[in-house]
């Protein structure tokens, strides 16, 4: 499908280009000993990505540890609720561990031990990538250090548990606003101390090249079976998708499935407390290009072009950038993205947990509060939403501030 200039029968093989640019976004902007450490992760995944021997271990993986397929749910309450439109969701909340995230960490991990590395590190933000990661380290048998903002370790509490129980360091991040940016920014730095030993296994689309790229390809598997499984449940494709994006990862996995489809997609961001900077992490929404973390893309930047302080209810969320591939696809006009507030979050979370038995994760309840006000406005059809994670970490936090409802 041929969508302005741009071919997507060949967009998944074409993006990113050599040097990890989707149009004018991406690349690495990294010190040099860094590109080099980045330039040999590239060759390995370019050389392991073709092995079958690695692509029949993931896909065993993917079976037999991960419990792979997820599963896509009708969701028949909600939808008569909303009107006309049927609502299904990618049953992320299933996959083992209970998010997306483990699908590019068992990938991440599997790489690093195909390179020889000891450790790996990473950043989290809601911790669910923390988990992951731990739980690839435990079943690779390699050491794992995990860097967490201050005040997301009180928030997560439940994931940082998990965490130590499954053998990892969790190092805890008191600078700035003691949240994800910090957690990326200790991490990083701890990585360009130790780039030998270890592999930062980036938990999002972003990041230097090749990260957007590797992380959204070990994700698009969960477009891959979505399509094939609308297709087999109903015969005929979603008029929408739509999902989360913090940086990116869940969002990128289900659109690749879909991007050379004659389907809506839409991503939606955190609008927090409301549009002002500093109340929400809305960045392709309200926010300019920039470099940031290693990439080049579009990011919410302070009166210095510095990255700006956010926020959002959702501790998976509260990034100053999407990834490169996403402000590529907002700036071509093939995704669209939009927003939801806190409290459209905080009701869609307990309104899919009444209606249809799931707890969402607050950070997947943003793309069902969007899907919902999406179902209004259209007459009919059929929208599919990534349920990227599973709400149980978040319960504690919920119930704290905003009581049963
Ligand atoms: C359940 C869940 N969904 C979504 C996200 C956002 O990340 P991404 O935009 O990379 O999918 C997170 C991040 O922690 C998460 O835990």
């Amino acid at each position: 499908m041929k969508y302005g200039d741009i071919d997507f029968d060949t967009y998944l093989k074409t993006h990113p280009d050599k040097n990890g640019y989707f149009g004018k976004y991406g690349g690495a902007y990294i010190p040099d000993d860094l590109k080099k450490a980045m330039d040999e992760i590239t060759e390995a995944y370019f050389t392991i990505c073709k092995s079958s021997k690695f692509i029949s271990e993931l896909r065993r993986i993917r079976k037999e540890f991960q419990g792979r397929p997820t599963p896509i749910s009708y969701l028949e309450r909600l939808s008569a609720k909303v009107g006309h439109v049927q609502l299904y969701v990618k049953r992320e909340d299933l996959n083992h561990t209970g998010a997306h995230k483990l699908n590019h960490c068992m990938g991440e991990a599997l790489l690093a031990k195909y390179m020889g590395k000891k450790k790996i590190i990473a950043e989290t933000g809601a911790g669910q990538h923390g988990v992951a990661l731990a739980t690839a380290a435990a079943y690779f048998g390699l050491e794992c250090d995990i860097y967490m903002g201050a005040v997301d370790i009180k928030k997560q509490a439940p994931n940082v548990a998990r965490m130590k129980i499954l053998g990892a360091n969790v190092v805890e991040v008191t600078d700035g606003l003691q949240t994800l940016k910090e957690a990326v920014d200790a991490a990083f730095a701890a990585y360009l101390n130790d780039y030998k030993n270890c592999i930062y296994c980036i938990g999002s689309v972003v990041g230097p090249h090749p990260f957007p790229m590797m992380v959204r390809d070990f994700q698009s598997v969960v477009g891959i079976e979505a399509r094939e499984q609308f297709i087999e449940m109903t015969g005929e494709l979603p008029d929408a998708v739509v999902a989360c994006v913090g940086g990116g990862s869940n969002s990128m996995g289900i659109f690749a499935g879909f991007l050379n489809d004659p389907v809506e997609i839409y991503g939606v961001e955190p609008l927090g407390r409301g549009p002002k900077l500093g109340d929400h992490a809305a960045s392709l929404t309200y926010g300019s290009e920039g470099i940031m973390h290693g990439f080049n893309s579009i990011m919410l930047k302070d009166e210095n072009g510095d990255p700006a302080p956010v926020y959002s209810v959702a501790s998976g969320l509260d990034y100053p950038a999407a990834g490169p591939e996403h402000a590529y696809l907002h700036d071509i006009g093939r995704v669209k993205y939009g927003v939801v507030d806190d409290e459209e979050t905080i009701d869609a979370f307990f309104t899919l947990s009444r209606l249809e038995g799931i707890i969402p994760a607050i950070e997947s309840s943003h793309a069902v509060a969007y899907a919902m006000k999406l179902a209004k406005e259209m007459d009919t059809g059929s929208i599919l939403i990534n349920l990227s994670g599973r709400g149980d970490k978040d319960m504690d936090y919920i119930i704290k501030k905003y009581g049963i409802r």
